[in-house]
């Protein structure tokens, strides 16, 4: 009898699981729409040049493998903070705009919802649907997760004026997750209209804003993605800001993320960074240093950051291109109506819009996986397998 047999089985990721299933199935024309990576039309991931040329960099500037301090690199902290909050803001907001390195954006939000729930308070409200991990993560920090509205599904848009009445009513001082830009899973994004009257609600609130940046440049571009954020900070909110820099540096297996936090005054925002880093020496010490490195010498040298921009932006407009065969092809065969939500659409999702059971049915009979709120990842899509694609989603909705 072994000392652990008490331990129960816990189920798979939805999102790994999902793809240990694609990576087990013998289906010759099998295609994973699931985790999100970004694929070029050979649909591989590929590493971005500019992170090959400044790892060329790196490796004569790294001197050694040594320790990064607790809260990471100071460059990486600045180069990332002006990226997300512009130049201007972090010059005007120094000293109450705390900043710290941490693994991954998932890393940034772990140890945000850690201090929220030992100095702030336990309640969290998430997007109704969301990145699931979201769930994790904050119940993994000990905090109640609930969930707002958000999305219609018969509408298939954004539910803004529940989602406003809701606001109204839960408790001051709530934690509300807002995904920046090209939200995951529905790729739907509120308006600046909509995002100013959240701002407005939420300070009259006193709701505390935990925004999410997965997706910078996804979206509409490396600027146009931030507004939400920069709206949020110029408007006087304390607010908490993870950022990931896996999808638009590509660099997903090297864990690089941020954690911003923007106080009312210096004293606040030292006494929140004097937590944060004692968070981040007891839960992994300090944080890597390889790929940090990579996105400071990108960001800092005004040749590779160009080449980042164009690359960027080719991201962006080969998941534009796809969306856009796919809501042709998809209206081709179901007529203007049924998918012409996709059209409205940002980043590398979209939700579908299907049944749960037909889900199941795609990749059973062809394959075909996507996650179980039918979001897409646009770019695992390519001129030859959609047609293939949209066979299965003619074939399985009758
Ligand atoms: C909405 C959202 N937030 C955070 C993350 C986490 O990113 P990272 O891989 O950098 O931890 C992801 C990654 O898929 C995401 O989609």
């Amino acid at each position: 009898m072994s000392l652990f047999e008490k331990v129960e089985h816990s189920p798979a990721d939805p999102i790994f699981g999902l793809a240990a299933r694609y990576k087990k199935d013998k289906n010759p024309n099998k295609v994973d729409l699931g985790v999100g990576v970004y694929r070029g039309s050979d649909l591989k991931n590929h590493t971005m040049r500019c992170v090959s040329e400044a790892e060329k960099v790196l490796m004569k500037l790294e001197e050694n493998k040594g320790y990064l301090p607790i809260g990471g690199h100071d460059s990486f902290i600045k180069v990332a903070q002006d990226l997300a909050f512009g130049e201007a803001f972090c010059k005007e907001a120094r000293g109450r705009l705390f900043g710290a390195q941490s693994i991954g954006g998932t890393g940034a939000l772990r140890l945000g919802g850690e201090l929220l729930k030992r100095e702030v308070t336990e309640r969290v409200y998430v997007s109704d649907p969301t990145w699931p991990n979201h769930i994790g993560v904050f119940e993994g920090c000990g905090m109640k997760v609930e969930r707002y509205p958000y999305y219609n599904k018969e509408t298939h848009m954004i539910d803004h004026e529940r989602m406003l009445n809701f606001f109204a009513q839960i408790p001051e001082r709530s934690v509300v997750v807002l995904h920046t830009c090209c939200h995951n899973p529905t790729g739907c994004d509120l308006n600046p209209s909509q995002w100013r009257d959240l701002s407005t609600l939420f300070l009259k609130r006193k709701l505390i804003p935990f925004f999410d940046f997965a997706y910078q440049g996804f979206g509409r571009g490396i600027e146009e993605d931030a507004w939400a954020l920069r709206h949020f900070a110029e408007k006087g909110h304390e607010l908490f800001l993870a950022a990931s820099y896996s999808k638009s540096f590509g660099l997903y297996g090297e864990r690089v993320g941020s954690l911003s936090i923007l106080s009312k005054n210096e004293q606040v925002s030292q006494n929140v960074g004097s937590v944060i880093r004692r968070l981040a020496r007891v839960n992994y010490s300090n944080p890597p240093r390889h790929g940090s490195g990579i996105v400071t010498i990108i960001l800092q040298d005004s040749g590779l950051r160009e080449m980042w921009i164009g690359e960027v932006n080719a991201m962006r407009r080969r998941a534009m291109e796809m969306r856009s065969e796919l809501f042709d092809a998809l209206t081709a065969q179901f007529g203007r109506e049924r998918f012409s939500f996709l059209k409205m659409r940002l980043g590398l999702f979209s939700m579908l819009g299907l049944e749960r059971e037909q889900v199941e049915r795609m990749r059973e009979e062809y394959g075909i996986y996507c996650t179980d709120s039918s979001r897409v990842n646009l770019t695992g899509l390519s001129e030859e397998n959609l047609p293939y694609v949209i066979e299965a989603i003619v074939k399985t909705s009758r």
